[in-house]
């Protein structure tokens, strides 16, 4: 039997990542390396598979440590979410990349970029040309397959959850111009097919291929994918909703935060659609689906509960959103709730619950309340509760909940959740299981004086909310045990 050859996968923990990597194990036929900033947020299913390098690509140690040994090597890394900056760090991280895999001998680098051209590019494209032009800068050294795509759509992408949120909430829109603008949108299982097949195909040093199902403008994609969803949807494209105004408008009715909402809208300013034929010719096996059967795919997976990754997976910033926040010690205000249950009854089932919290099913009787605290995180610039949740019963490390990220998690124990609200300060909710009780904690670290003004501001609605949160979720147990008997 050949031998298996070693591949690396970056941003592995990532929406894109996390699908490569999961389809690349089913293959069978590759033995995986991932390089990721926290190795507890890899699912133990797929950690038992693979070998891990904990680093980022800022880290030459780790950087060398992953690329030893491999044959082809994935780039699926940005540093979009970084507040600033964004541009050198991808420069950095792309420059370090490629010298680490030429020094260790990698055959190809596979890179998957934005569509569109330089002269046109949005900041966040011109930063993803950059990047392959990085990884492409020593064809004589090292071979790159450089991808390019424009809107992805899959459950839980970026602008599959942007269409979906708008179809669903607004009948009628008011819309700016650029929503006529032609752009070139391929579904993620296409994504995957050109990636997957990009370890093997026969190319020059350097190969740019364009990837994508057809043009479509955004108001041809919102009709048809009203269409899908069974609805009846209309847009009054206006002249004077400038970029600013329609990406506040997007903000307030999608998950999105103004970051990537800016960037996704700076990008329909201008075309994005397929530049080369390179697609066929190397690729003539893959036949990507219309962006309708895209949609059609997306809602199945939304429908039977198998989202595998959401954009809100990963933070895209200088470092993980969550691996220096899994210890809430050193907070200095509480509010703790002890919720008692027979001894060793219940325990799991207790666990169960507070893993079922938010997203459609909200939090506990004061909803409302927690709603007009979304909408006002919202309003701030904040992820509100929109973001939901991935799965209706199952939450696994990084996965993002409401306006919470889960920062911990142990099976039957301990959840804790990280506040990814606009706040004066730092916040974690934590549910501590014992045999006999649970003890409820929002933990706070403020921020100077204005902080700890919150805190004792919100102090009454603490006391109802949070109260009422532990009650619901001990109550909630007594049903789970019941449907188990
Ligand atoms: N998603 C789309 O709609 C779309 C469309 C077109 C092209 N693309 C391209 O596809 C690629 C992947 O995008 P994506 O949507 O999957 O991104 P994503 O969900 O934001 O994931 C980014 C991944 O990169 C990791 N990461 C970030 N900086 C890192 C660093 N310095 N060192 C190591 N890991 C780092 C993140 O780790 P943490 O989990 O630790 O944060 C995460 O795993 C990008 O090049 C993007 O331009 C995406």
């Amino acid at each position: 039997m050949p031998e298996k050859k070693n591949i690396l996968i970056t941003g592995a923990t990532g929406y894109v990542g996390r699908r490569l990597c999961q389809r690349l194990l089913d293959r069978g036929c590759y033995d995986l390396k991932l390089l990721v900033r926290n190795k507890r947020k890899v699912q133990t299913a797929v950690a038992d598979k693979v070998e891990i390098v904990e680093g980022s690509t800022f880290d030459n140690e780790a950087l060398g440590k992953a690329a030893s040994g491999v044959d082809t090597a994935f780039y699926l890394i940005h540093s979009m979410g970084a507040k600033k900056d964004f541009r050198d760090l991808d420069k950095e991280s792309a420059d370090n990349f490629r010298n680490a895999c030429i020094a260790a001998g990698v055959r190809r680098i596979i890179y998957l970029g934005g569509l569109g051209v330089k002269d046109s590019a949005s900041t966040h494209l011109l930063s993803r040309i950059e990047t392959g032009e990085i990884l492409a800068h020593e064809p004589d050294r090292i071979e790159v397959t450089w991808l390019r795509a424009g809107a992805i759509i899959g459950s839980g992408s970026a602008s599959f959850e942007i269409i979906r949120n708008l179809n669903q909430k607004l009948p009628v829109m008011i819309t700016p111009k650029w929503v006529r603008t032609k752009t070139e949108p391929i579904g993620i299982d296409d994504v995957l097919s050109y990636l997957e097949a990009s370890v093997e195909i026969n190319q020059p040093q350097v190969l740019l291929v364009d990837i994508g199902a057809g043009k479509l403008s955004f108001e041809e994609m919102m009709a048809q994918a009203a269409d899908e969803m069974g609805l009846k949807r209309y847009l009054i494209p206006v002249p004077v909703l400038s970029p600013r105004l329609s990406s506040y408008w997007l903000i307030l009715f999608t998950p999105l935060p103004y970051s990537l909402v800016e960037a996704l809208v700076a990008g329909l300013k201008s075309e994005t659609v397929v530049q080369n034929a390179n697609a066929f010719k190397y690729f003539p096996e893959i036949k990507p689906v219309s962006f309708r059967e895209a949609v059609s795919q997306a809602n199945i997976e939304l429908q039977t509960n198998q989202v595998i990754s959401r954009w809100c997976d990963s933070s895209g910033d200088t470092a993980c959103d969550i691996k220096d926040f899994n210890d809430p010690a050193g907070a200095v205000l509480r509010d703790v709730r002890i919720v008692a249950y027979e001894h060793g009854e219940r325990q799991q089932e207790v666990f169960q619950a507070a893993c079922e919290l938010g997203g459609p099913r909200g939090w506990s009787r004061y909803h409302l309340l927690w709603r007009i605290r979304g909408w006002i995180d919202k309003l701030s610039g904040g992820y509100g509760l929109n973001r939901g949740r991935r799965l209706h019963r199952e939450l696994r490390l990084g996965d993002a909940l409401d306006f919470w990220k889960v920062a911990d998690i142990r099976e039957g124990k301990r959840l804790l959740l990280l506040a990814q609200m606009r706040l004066p300060g730092r916040a974690w909710l934590e549910f501590d299981c014992q045999p006999d009780q649970l003890v409820q904690t929002a933990h706070f670290i403020p921020r100077g004086v204005l902080g700890r003004l919150y805190w004792y501001a919100v102090v009454p609605l603490h006391s109802l909310v949070f109260k009422d949160l532990a009650k619901t979720i001990v109550s909630e147990s007594k049903k789970l045990r019941a449907q188990k008997k």
